[in-house]
């Protein structure tokens, strides 16, 4: 496949929310159903997002957060599968690290069901070390947000009458 017209774009403001969302129902088995109003959030939220384009077709996507030093995180890696094969994948994943948020970090993190392979040939290593996982919901944060409140309230009343 001749990929010297594909463009790879580190620019958040060209993201297309329905394309994204089209791309992941096609490819990401982990990110189908997920509405456009939370991928907005998730976009605004992580540095850098990049986005790979035949046109004006949004072919490919991976987006990262970082403290900018210490670590960092690559999330939601896709490349159509019309497209797959040629080498996007691994550019989409060495232009993400290539940010300046993320080529400093001591070390970069992701977590993957099948691609190991795919991410060895990048540079990746398998770090059995690091499992621990919360599965969070929006009940349990509502919980502890009210119990923190709570304890920063009775804290406060504490203060007042001492
Ligand atoms: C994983 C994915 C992003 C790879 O993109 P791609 O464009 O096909 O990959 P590339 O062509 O850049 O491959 C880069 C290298 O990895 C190898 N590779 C790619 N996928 C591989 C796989 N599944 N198993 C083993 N090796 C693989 C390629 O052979 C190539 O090797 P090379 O260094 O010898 O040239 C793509 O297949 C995809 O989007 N899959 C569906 C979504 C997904 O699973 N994403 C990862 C979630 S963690």
């Amino acid at each position: 496949m001749d990929c010297r017209h594909i463009q790879f774009s580190m620019d958040k403001s060209k993201v297309d929310l329905w394309q994204l969302q089209a791309l992941f129902n096609e490819a990401a088995f982990w990110a189908r159903e997920r509405t456009l109003e939370d991928l907005e959030i998730a976009i605004n939220n992580s540095n850098p997002v990049v986005t790979v384009w035949d046109g004006t077709r949004m072919i490919g996507f991976c987006r990262a957060t970082s403290d900018g030093i210490y670590r960092g995180t690559i999330w939601d890696v896709v490349i159509h599968p019309d497209y797959q094969g040629a080498g996007l994948g691994r550019k989409l994943v060495e232009t993400a690290l290539s940010h300046p948020l993320m080529s400093r970090v001591e070390r970069v993190y992701l977590m993957t069901t099948h691609q190991q392979q795919f991410y060895e040939r990048i540079g990746f290593e398998e770090n059995k070390s690091t499992t621990m996982v919360l599965h969070n919901t929006y009940e349990m944060s509502a919980l502890s947000v009210s119990k923190h409140s709570l304890e920063f309230q009775t804290k406060e009343l504490d203060t007042v009458s001492v």
